[in-house]
């Protein structure tokens, strides 16, 4: 695995913290791209590794859906023949499920032109993964299997981002073994800091010991109530504590973004950003700089990947849609 790759785990075990919320909206508007934002498009793959499935049903895929997901690729015996690809939900259907998900909510609303993705792939999950952190248990190569999984299809996408359940059992661990990068996000309430210790010394086992590639991408506080003491006292300890890996942008407490998931998308699709939608706003703010932090890391190794995009784009003789005023 490529050190500098962006393969991102959305994880802390505490519940609730809105790590489903932030990967879904991170991956969104960094596989949609925003130019006034200097944000590329790029080609995103957002993994549900959730038995709730939180992730697939935020785009409206429903769980029940009899479709191949992120349990039978971790369960396929690694033989060589897996194909990924065979697993992922692919921009044209995750739009119609979107815009399906929307009309059922708002029957008389036209479906909002922003309710589509073109660069998005979801591997999804369902309440079958449930089982998965019992069956895995006695798998060889246990801790790893997401990272095989995955393997094939690498240099298919710009940014890998994986949604993590609330616990730091085995299938949170394929996903920091197959990720190089661990994104927190911290809830600006009071029992947030009492897990970042645990969280802390899990991150430096699996280190040691399985992935050694991992590092910190940053803490995003969430959740943020602008008039409350307790918010700000929460934000405040954080920064002490993590300094320069904290996000500047925090992410504010509101209804858009709780209710976005009800309409069928994320809220970075939803709402264009603008100071009325507060929401869309600082989670594109959050992209922007994640995507800073990308090119910062990218840097730091000395490597200028090529986007997957343009490359696609060039092969199929139409560079043009692709913009490229930006140097990575
Ligand atoms: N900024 C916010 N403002 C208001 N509600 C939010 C915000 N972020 C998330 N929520 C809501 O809070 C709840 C928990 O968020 P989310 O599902 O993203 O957390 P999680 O950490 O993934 O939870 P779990 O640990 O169960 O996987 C959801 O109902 C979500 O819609
Ligand atoms: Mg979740």
């Amino acid at each position: 695995m490529d050190p500098y790759k962006t393969i991102i785990s959305c994880t802390n075990q505490k519940g609730g913290c809105a790590k489903t919320t932030t990967a879904v909206n991170l991956a969104t508007s960094l596989a949609e791209g925003n130019p006034s934002m200097g944000i590329p498009p790029a080609k995103v793959l957002l993994i549900d590794l959730d038995p709730q499935g939180n992730a697939s049903t935020s785009f409206g895929v429903d769980k029940r859906l009899d479709v191949p997901t992120v349990y039978d690729l971790l369960m396929q015996p690694s033989d060589g023949t897996l194909n990924v690809h065979d697993y992922l939900i692919g921009p044209g259907i995750l739009t119609d499920e979107m815009q399906r998900a929307f009309k059922n909510m708002n029957q008389d609303s036209r479906i909002p032109p922003r309710l589509k993705v073109e660069n998005l792939y979801l591997l999804p999950s369902n309440i079958r993964l449930s089982g998965a952190e019992i069956e895995l248990a006695t798998k060889l190569g246990r801790e790893t299997r997401l990272r095989e999984a995955l393997a094939p299809v690498m240099d298919d996408f710009d940014h890998i981002i994986i949604d993590t359940p609330p616990s730091l059992g085995l299938l949170t661990i394929n996903a920091l073994a197959a990720s190089n990068w661990i994104l927190v996000p911290v809830q600006a309430e009071y029992y947030a800091l009492e897990g970042m210790s645990q969280l802390m010394n899990s991150i430096r086992l699996i280190q040691k010991r399985v992935n050694n590639h991992l590092k910190l991408f940053g803490i995003a506080v969430t959740m943020y109530t602008p008039q409350s003491k307790l918010s700000a006292f929460v934000e405040g300890e954080v920064r002490k504590h993590f300094g320069e890996d904290v996000f500047q942008t925090v992410i504010p407490r509101l209804m858009s973004i709780a209710e976005a998931p009800k309409d069928g998308a994320p809220v970075v699709l939803l709402k264009k950003p603008t100071k009325r939608n507060k929401g869309s706003k600082q989670y594109w703010g959050l992209a922007k700089e994640a995507h800073q932090r990308i090119l910062a890391r990218r840097a730091e190794y000395g490597v200028n990947p090529e986007s997957v995009l343009r490359r696609e784009a060039i092969e199929k003789g139409d560079p043009e849609h692709i913009w490229d005023d930006i140097e990575d």
